[in-house]
């Protein structure tokens, strides 16, 4: 995009960051390289949390680089972003630990500029806290103004104080701003922000906001000009998917997104993450059914599977319709591979609301599950509740699902030993350089011999056998 930096920056977005982008590279990044005695400066992102903030970072990462900073993977750098997530409890603590540390970075290179967003900045609290007890911070971003990356950038380098700004909510989505992958042939690809579904546990829909859905136009389009870009396997990313939009101009099932998105030339596989079992259609069964690029793979999470646990956790569906969507999905999707959340310990729970979630795991048998220990998030209704539950008690749960959890996903895992599967090749090896390492569609991983040419490849392999969560096989002659 031309831009004259000598003009005032303009109103309408993206132009005007890609004005403020302008000014930092041709401008303030070097002139502050310059005042710091560096020949180039260095930035660092580290992302805590889903899916959703790995994108985000991306996009921030697309920005710094865009206005020439060299990205990084150590925290010693001249710039710092934390993107933050706050849907568990311990994933707060482990922010004010880390800060901790960059605080001692920032006495030895003065120049550091420290910044943090995401998920833990929409809380009033946090931001008070920092405010209060972390002067080394210069900026503190939101969830909902990721966009304005650059300009905040600029701030900070033009002003001598902290630079906060955090919206409560949005309906504005800005596209077509950089974006730097992680990864040359996959990517995550967003389709919708924010949650209303106020489950009585969860933060996201006060920290993310409302739902609002991207134009599919605009999400085929981006698509399309990934796959140009060498990418083969996207990831459609939404709190909700299967809400997808519900508020656009011109309603459109998630179904029909994806029938869309499976027509798209040069696209090999097709994810989705993640999916509310309450808003699950037939549509979107019989979708998956229809279109061979969408993966083998549905994570559906449970949460738990007493029916009265549900209700109080304002989930809306029963143990019964959560185990009948799972044989209607399995009828149609045969082989499908599911994975699933649960917690423990929500406030009220019993031994027997306990075992009706070691039940339905029982039943279903998962091929993994994320377990979660009950985390109180203030400003939940969930954290008023009477009735909390002991740690000891919910330790106790919580092993013992997890025991069971593991031994079934053992077996399940094991299903596909002695046949021949195709794999997405995705990196050498980390312990033995003359693997290579990929994803069968169901998302299991596979090592095999291979060298680094294979990287973004698909490849058919021979599952030699199943080691716990993982595969060896051999490659066979791709068809
Ligand atoms: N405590 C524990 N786990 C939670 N999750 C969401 N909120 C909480 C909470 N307060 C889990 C849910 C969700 C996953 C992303 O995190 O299982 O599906
Ligand atoms: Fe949280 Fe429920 Fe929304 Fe998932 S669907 S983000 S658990 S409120």
């Amino acid at each position: 995009m031309d831009v004259d930096i000598t003009l005032p920056a303009p109103e309408a977005e993206p132009q005007r960051q890609y004005y403020f982008m302008a000014l930092l590279k041709q401008q303030l990044v070097p002139e502050r390289a310059k005042k710091n005695g560096k020949e180039f400066l260095t930035a660092c992102i580290t992302t805590f949390g889903c899916q959703m903030n790995a994108r985000d970072s991306e996009k921030l990462e697309g920005i710094l680089e865009t206005v020439g900073y060299h990205i990084v993977e150590t925290e010693d750098a001249d710039f710092v972003v934390y993107n933050t997530c706050t849907v568990r409890e311990n994933a707060n603590l482990r922010v004010y630990g880390r800060l901790g540390q960059l605080g001692k970075y920032k006495k030895k290179n003065p120049g550091m500029i420290i910044s943090l967003c995401g998920c833990m900045m929409q809380e009033p609290l946090v931001v008070e806290k920092l405010k209060k007890s972390y002067h080394f911070v210069n900026l503190i971003f939101g969830t909902h103004n990721i966009y304005r990356f650059a300009e905040y950038l600029v701030r900070c380098m033009t002003e001598d104080r902290m630079v906060i700004d955090i919206w409560k909510d949005t309906d504005k989505i800005v596209e077509n701003l950089p974006v730097d992958r992680k990864y040359p042939f996959k990517s995550g690809v967003n389709i919708m922000f924010g949650c209303n579904n106020f489950c009585s546990y969860c933060i996201v829909p006060y920290v993310r906001g409302r739902e609002r859905s991207r134009k599919p136009e605009e999400i085929v389009a981006e698509i399309k000009r990934l796959v140009a870009d060498g990418v083969v396997e996207i990831m459609l990313l939404g709190q909700n998917v299967n809400s997808y939009g519900k508020n656009l101009e011109e309603p459109m099932t998630f179904a029909q997104l994806l029938r869309e998105v499976n027509k798209i030339e040069g696209l090999k596989r097709i994810r989705f993450m993640t999916s509310h079992p309450k808003d699950l259609s037939e549509e979107l069964i019989d979708a998956m059914r229809d279109c061979e690029k969408v993966c083998l793979h549905l994570h559906l999470p449970l949460q738990s599977g007493s029916s009265r646990i549900l209700k109080l956790m304002n989930r809306r569906y029963t143990k019964e319709q959560y185990l009948d969507l799972v044989d209607r999905i399995r009828a149609k999707v045969p082989d499908v591979s599911l994975t699933t959340d649960i917690i423990v310990g929500f406030p009220g729970e019993t031994e027997e609301d306990f075992l009706e979630t070691m039940d339905v795991v029982r039943k279903v048998r998962y091929d993994s599950a994320f377990t979660f220990q009950y985390s109180r998030r203030t400003g939940t209704p969930a954290a008023a509740m009477e009735d909390q539950i002991p740690v000891d008690v919910v330790k106790d749960r919580f092993d013992r699902l997890l025991a069971e959890v593991q031994e079934i996903s053992r077996e399940v895992t094991a299903r596909h030993t002695h046949t021949v599967q195709e794999v997405l090749v995705e990196s050498i090896n980390e312990q033995d350089p003359s693997l290579v390492t990929g994803r069968m569609s169901n998302n299991t991983l596979v090592h095999f011999k291979g060298d680094a040419s294979l990287i973004g490849t698909l490849q058919n392999v021979y599952l030699d056998e199943c080691r716990g969560f993982y595969y060896m096989g051999t490659p066979v002659e791709n068809s």
